[in-house]
C-alpha cells in the first residue's frame, strides 16, 4: 500500500522553486515493478544544475531501484524521466550514458581481470554535446592511486581504490549528473573521508550529483539538497538546511 507522507507540503514547495529553470534531472511520478512487484509508486525527484541530491533511505526503500529507473535497467511501467527536459523513455541505457548521465552501481562492477587503464577505457566516449571524454591524464591527476596502479589488474585493488576505478571510469564519460549508488558502502572510515573530498572536488568542478545513501552522516557535508525515500516514494524533498532543521524526518524515516 501506498503510504501517505506528512511531509508532502515541503516536497512540493521546495520543487516549484527549482522549476524556474529546466532542471538538469526530472523524475515525474514513476512506476518501476519487477516482475508482478511494484517496488516506486509514482516517484517524484529533481536535481538541478550544480546540485549534490543526497537520497537517502533504509535498506529496502527504493534508492537503488530508482538509480536504475533513471538509467532505464528497470524501465518504470508508468511516468517519466527528462534529462536535460529532454523524454529518455526511448532511450537504451547506452544512450542514457551518451546523453550525459555517469552511473555508478551499487556493485561497481569492475572488470577485475583487465587492467585498471583497461576499465577506464572503457568509459571513454564522446560527451553529451559531443565533447571529448576526460583524458587519462585528467583522471589520474584526480585520482593519484589509480594513476600509480594503473597496469595493475583491477580485482586487486582494495575496495576503496575499487570505489574509486568505477567513479573514475563514470568520469571518464565526461558526464554532466553523476549517479553514485552508496558510495560509502564497505569502505574504513578514512576511505570514505577521502571519497567524500573527492565528491566536493567534483562539484567545484562543475559536475551534478545524485548521491543514495543509507548513511546519512555521509551525505551531509556533501549535499546541497536532500530527498528521502521510503517504501518507493519520496517522503521529504528540500535543501541541506531544511533538512536538519527537521530532525524529526530523518528519525522516523532512516536509521538515526
Ligand atoms: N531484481 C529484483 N527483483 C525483485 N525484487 C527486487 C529486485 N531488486 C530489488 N528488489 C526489491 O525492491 C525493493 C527495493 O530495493 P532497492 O535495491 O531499490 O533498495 P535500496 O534502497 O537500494 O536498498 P539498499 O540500501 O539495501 O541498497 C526491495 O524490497 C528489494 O527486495
Ligand atoms: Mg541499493
Amino acid at each position: 500500500m501506498r503510504p501517505i507522507s506528512p511531509f508532502s507540503d515541503a516536497s512540493s514547495a521546495s520543487r516549484s522553486a527549482t522549476r524556474v529553470t529546466t532542471p538538469l534531472l526530472e523524475v515525474r511520478s514513476v512506476e518501476t515493478f519487477y516482475g508482478t512487484s511494484q517496488i516506486l509508486f509514482g516517484l517524484d525527484l529533481t536535481v538541478a544544475q550544480g546540485d549534490c541530491v543526497a537520497l537517502l533511505g533504509r535498506n529496502g526503500a527504493g534508492k537503488s531501484t530508482t538509480m536504475k529507473s533513471i538509467m532505464r535497467l528497470a524501465p518504470p511501467r508508468g511516468g517519466a524521466v527528462q534529462v536535460n527536459g529532454r523524454d529518455v523513455s526511448k532511450l537504451r541505457p547506452d544512450q542514457i550514458a551518451n546523453i550525459g548521465l555517469g552511473y555508478v552501481p551499487e556493485d561497481r562492477q569492475i572488470f577485475k581481470l583487465q587492467t585498471v587503464e583497461g576499465n577506464l577505457r572503457l568509459g571513454m566516449k564522446k560527451g553529451p554535446g559531443g565533447q571529448d571524454h576526460w583524458p587519462l591524464q585528467r583522471i589520474y591527476e584526480f585520482f593519484p592511486l589509480l594513476g600509480e596502479a594503473r597496469r595493475k589488474s583491477a580485482g586487486l585493488l582494495s575496495g576503496g581504490q575499487q570505489q574509486m576505478l568505477s567513479i573514475g571510469r563514470a568520469l571518464a564519460g565526461n558526464p554532466d549528473l553523476l549517479l553514485l549508488d552508496e558510495p560509502s558502502e564497505g569502505l574504513a572510515p578514512v576511505i570514505m573521508d577521502q571519497i567524500q573530498a573527492l565528491i566536493l572536488q567534483l562539484r567545484q568542478q562543475g559536475v551534478t550529483l545524485l548521491v543514495a545513501e543509507q548513511n546519512m552522516r555521509f551525505c551531509m557535508d556533501i549535499a546541497s539538497r536532500v530527498a528521502v525515500i521510503d517504501h518507493g516514494v519520496i517522503v521529504f524533498q528540500g535543501d541541506i538546511a531544511e533538512f536538519q532543521a527537521r530532525p524529526e524526518v530523518a528519525k522516523r524515516y532512516l536509521a538515526a
